[in-house]
């Protein structure tokens, strides 16, 4: 039978991944909720929806159609942002109002989140929204799949000077040196930087099977399953 997907942020690093997999699964049929038509590679299975995110009285309509599972990948940072209040927007607000509307609408359907590690601690800005959003999930009722990754590998075109830094020196040095004596703590690995595929890979897996009402966190080795696995680590 088919179900359906509705996806915020699909042009997004982890979003591209997440649609690239969602490509594969005629079973699915998605939406694609973007900013700008012509946004996204075309593919048999996909719909792309120019949505208005600051216009409150568009998010009820979205789940009047069907939607089994909605994932979200949305993101910005302070400076892209211009504000704070713009930063809130994006990461906190915009989630907030699809998650509620969806619980409104459709309340035995899924999400699936792209969320931080450290969201559970909360603290600052950026953790504070993560973990406003998740918090909603919790009380929403709907079964979710939370990933809290570490620092993002990707080949994202814009330059951001940290994830430059983390990509072309932390990551190999922690990587390697995970693989080659803390292939088994979990703490090491919930902090190592971890590619968009292996978050979308796993997200995606998690929220599809997710059993109605039940939740769960991706940290750590749920996001790396490969070095750790290969390690000789449950
Ligand atoms: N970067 C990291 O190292 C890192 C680490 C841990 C967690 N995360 C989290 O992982 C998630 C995904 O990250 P990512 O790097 O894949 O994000 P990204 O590449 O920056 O993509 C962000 C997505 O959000 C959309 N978006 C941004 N501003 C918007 C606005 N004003 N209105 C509507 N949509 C907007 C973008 O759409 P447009 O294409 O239209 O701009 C894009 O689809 C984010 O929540 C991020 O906080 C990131």
């Amino acid at each position: 039978m088919t179900q359906h997907v509705v996806i915020a942020g699909g042009t997004g690093e982890v979003g591209r991944q997440l649609l690239a997999l969602l490509a594969q699964r005629p079973e699915l049929s998605v939406r694609a909720l973007v900013r700008r038509p012509g946004s996204l590679p075309v593919a048999s299975n996909l719909e792309e929806v120019t949505f208005d995110f600051e216009d409150a009285a568009a998010y009820g309509p979205l789940f009047g159609p069907p939607c089994d599972l909605l994932l979200i990948a949305l993101g910005t940072t302070r400076a892209k942002a211009g504000s704070t209040e713009a930063f809130l927007r994006v990461d906190r607000d915009y989630p907030l109002r699809l998650i509620s509307a969806l619980a409104t609408t459709r309340p035995g359907a899924k999400v699936g989140l792209v969320s931080s590690v450290g969201a559970d601690r909360g603290k600052g800005l950026y953790l504070g929204a993560k973990a406003t959003v998740e918090g909603e999930l919790a009380t929403s009722g709907l079964a979710n799949a939370i990933a809290r990754p570490s620092f993002l590998r990707s080949d994202r075109r814009e330059f951001r000077l940290l994830e430059a830094l983390v990509n072309r020196l932390i990551a190999p040095l922690w990587l390697a040196l995970g693989r080659a004596a803390f292939a088994g703590s979990p703490g090491w690995w919930r902090w190592a930087p971890v590619h968009v595929r292996e978050v979308a890979e796993a997200l995606l897996e998690a929220s599809l099977s997710l059993k109605p009402g039940q939740r769960r966190v991706l940290e750590g080795p749920d996001l790396h399953p490969g070095p750790v696995a290969r390690w000789g680590r449950p």
